[in-house]
């Protein structure tokens, strides 16, 4: 599509992307079997670099997904983490620290944890591996020799991922801590190929919580953005 802005698409736009929320507690209801179908068939429409498409998503649900739960709740309690990208605290600049910092106070204030209740934040963290509550999880694999390139289209097909499901009432929420599991969610749901990049657990959101009416900001767009114009 090119040419005048269409004034109702950026107002969808704006509507879509602004309404995506991270949800992190769930209604029990499945999401109906044809409505997955056409999210995760939308979600495909993603761009990638030589349109590759270098993912492989795995939909789980059910009696599945409580087994899923329960091993990776072991492999936790048992400090069996596998991390298929590698992960510091390092990695982050001052700005980011400050940045999740800020989100973490929100997050755990929501939740009558205080800031210094490390104990608690990390119960909190071994209770959200049952994935919030939701009846569902999609485990996005990044495939090929899985570097930094072929793990940027998958991050372009999980923000896809997540705006379809807004868009046909799913929430979400994208769950980077179910990728220091790989191993125990692979031999769990016979996966062979590719490495775990990302969870994303999906359903309905529970209004009633607490912890949904979490928002969050954005840092400004001088900050982050230079128009060279
Ligand atoms: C790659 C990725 C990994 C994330 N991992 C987690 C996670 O492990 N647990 C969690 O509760 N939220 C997780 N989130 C959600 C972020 O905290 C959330 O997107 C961010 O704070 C912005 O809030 P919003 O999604 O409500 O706009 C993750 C988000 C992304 C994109």
């Amino acid at each position: 599509m090119s040419g005048p802005v269409s004034t109702e698409l950026s107002d969808y736009a704006e509507k879509l992307i602004r309404g995506r929320h991270a949800t992190r507690a769930f209604r029990p209801e499945a999401v109906p079997e044809h409505t997955l179908r056409a999210i995760f068939s939308l979600a495909g429409a993603a761009p990638s670099n030589a349109n590759a498409q270098p993912w492989r998503i795995e939909v789980v649900g059910g009696a599945r997904l409580e087994r899923l739960a329960h091993a990776v709740q072991t492999a936790h309690a048992e400090q069996r983490t596998s991390a298929d990208f590698p992960y510091s605290e390092g990695m982050y600049a001052p700005v980011h620290q400050e940045r999740r910092a800020a989100f973490g106070a929100d997050l755990y204030g929501a939740l009558g944890i205080g800031p210094d209740d490390h104990a608690a934040r990390a119960a909190y963290d071994a209770q959200s591996l049952h994935f919030y509550g939701a009846p569902h999880a999609a485990f996005l694999f990044v495939t090929g020799d899985g570097g930094a390139r072929l793990a940027a289209d998958v991050g372009a097909y999980m923000q896809t991922l997540l705006l379809a499901m807004t868009a046909y009432g799913v929430d979400s929420c994208p769950q980077g801590l179910l990728s220091f599991y790989g191993d125990t969610i692979r031999t769990e749901l016979g996966v062979t190929e590719g490495k775990l990049l990302v969870g994303v657990s999906f359903g309905y959101a529970d209004p009633t919580a607490p912890v949904n009416q979490v928002t969050t900001k954005r840092a400004a767009l001088e900050a982050t953005t230079a128009f060279h114009i």
